[in-house]
């Protein structure tokens, strides 16, 4: 799939996005390194620290499918006014590195694809050493 294709997926299931807290709903769209694609949304709680991310999510279900090898993740945000620009939070950079996550797509200010690697985004992430 290409940028802009991972990209509409993600604005897709952004549909599906559980946020009436925030009003900002994220669809998360991953492709492992065998080309699996898996998805995931934001789901938010009335207790509001129990929510979770939509890349989080996407993450749980390719885990959840057998796939730990990750290539690229997509993410969108799609209510007015922060439809640009939705980068991974910082735990959530932290969360793509463990599985090896190499490109984040996010759309510019303009709405189109924009490609970064997760390096530029997270440089120096955590690795447990022992
Ligand atoms: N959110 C994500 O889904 N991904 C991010 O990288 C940042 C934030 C969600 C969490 C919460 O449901 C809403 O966006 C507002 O923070």
């Amino acid at each position: 799939m290409s940028p802009e294709e991972l990209l509409a997926e993600a604005r897709q299931v952004a549909e599906n996005a559980y946020a009436p807290y925030s009003g900002f709903r994220v669809g998360a769209v991953i492709v492992a390194d065998d080309g699996s694609v898996h998805r995931g949304v934001n789901w938010e709680n009335a207790a509001y620290p129990s929510g979770t991310c939509a890349e989080a999510s996407a993450i749980a279900a390719a885990v959840t499918a057998g796939f730990t090898a990750l290539k690229t993740v997509a993410v969108a945000c799609i209510d007015a006014g922060t439809e640009a620009e939705t980068f991974p939070c910082g735990q959530c950079r932290q969360r793509l590195y463990e599985f090896g996550v190499e490109t984040v797509v996010v759309p510019g200010t303009d709405g189109a694809a924009e490609t970064y690697t997760l390096d530029e985004l997270l440089p120096h992430g955590f690795r447990l050493l022992h």
